[in-house]
């Protein structure tokens, strides 16, 4: 009995780009799907499938048990999608866009005012809710997209990216209504560039890369394909980073990753505490001043740099902005 939201060798061609190359998908009803993968994975494009947006080339799939290419309309009425078919007036306030949402949903002129009030509570834009659309802030935008998303409870909901943009307390108010609609029975597949995102709302994870589910799994199952844990380490010293680099080298077990700004170094190792003491000693030896030194489980970020042979694109804009 395939899943609630369903897919099978989902092939997607633009010119020359083969967007998606045979993605599979089974998510269990009322759980989520975290959608990880580099800038061009073809995230986007799964979503554009599964909603009707998009007809693939080849492959099938379903969404709360109805055919997406034979019943898009249907589909459409049992899902909410963040971002595309909720599209903000920009000339109507945040409450009138709300309103007009659920009016479209066949809620009654009472039932769509309430609606509106609690989703404008819920997502701090009650102080601006009678201003035109068109004066809110792009994170504001955001929240109002998201709350038009869930002025109706659908079974099936698509968040593509849904807390790009927004600051962290906004985030975590997010992730708190998340969790709530996944305990009231709702199936999410959500797309992110944030691994942490991922590793606290996600039930399982499918890494995606040029098209194609390249591992899948829980959070745990995926740290564990990874193997072993990481002895981090952030130098006092930029200079002192070639040395410590060294060391690490001579006790790890794989590459090491080295990051310039931050100083900090992390090698894969196996003999824990034992072995953490010793490079303590041999650092010292050198004298490597440290601001820190740890050893750690490998974290969703090592995953993705075992998997795809790069960190995700959050990480690599932020170093991108570093000289
Ligand atoms: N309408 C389109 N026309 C041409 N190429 C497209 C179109 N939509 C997507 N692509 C290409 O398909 C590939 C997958 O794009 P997609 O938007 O699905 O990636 P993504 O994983 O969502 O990336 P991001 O993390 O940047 O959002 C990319 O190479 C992209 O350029
Ligand atoms: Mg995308």
């Amino acid at each position: 009995m395939p899943g609630a939201i369903y897919a099978e060798g989902l092939v997607k061609v633009f010119g020359e780009v083969r967007a998606l190359d045979g993605v599979d998908l089974d998510v269990p009803e009322g759980t989520v799907l975290g959608l990880l993968g580099p800038n061009g994975a073809g995230k986007t494009t799964t979503v554009r499938v599964l909603t009707t947006l998009v007809r693939p080339e080849r492959g099938s799939a379903s969404v709360a048990g109805i055919d997406v290419l034979e019943h898009p309309d249907a589909v459409r009425h049992s899902i909410g999608v963040s971002g595309q078919f909720a599209a903000v007036d920009e000339y109507l306030t945040g409450r009138e866009n709300l309103r007009m949402v659920g009016r479209l949903y066949q809620l009654d002129g009472r039932q769509a005012k309430k609606r509106a009030g609690e989703l404008l509570d819920r997502f701090h834009l009650a102080d601006a809710a009678d201003r035109p659309a068109k004066t809110y802030s792009g994170g504001m935008r955001r929240r109002l997209d998201l709350a038009a998303a869930l002025v109706v409870s659908p079974p099936v909901m698509f968040m593509d990216e849904p807390t790009t943009g927004l600051d962290p307390r906004n985030r975590q108010q997010l992730w708190e209504v998340i969790e709530e609609l996944v305990a009231g029975g709702t199936t999410l597949l959500l797309t992110t560039q944030y691994l942490e995102e991922a590793d606290r709302l996600a039930h399982d994870i499918a890494v995606v890369d040029h098209g194609r589910v390249i591992a899948r799994g829980t959070s745990d199952q995926l740290k564990a394909r990874t193997g072993g844990e990481r002895v981090e380490v952030v130098v006092h010293r930029r200079e002192h980073i070639a040395t410590a680099g060294e060391v690490l080298r001579r006790f790890g077990d794989g590459a090491t990753a080295v990051e310039e700004h931050t100083r900090r170094i992390t090698v894969p190792v196996s003999g824990g505490a034992r072995l953490l003491a010793e490079i303590i000693r041999e650092l010292d030896a050198h004298g490597v001043e440290m601001d820190d030194i740890a050893l750690r489980r490998p974290t969703l970020d090592d995953v993705f740099i075992a998997l795809t042979g790069h960190a995700a694109e959050a990480e690599e804009e932020r170093e991108g902005t570093v000289p």
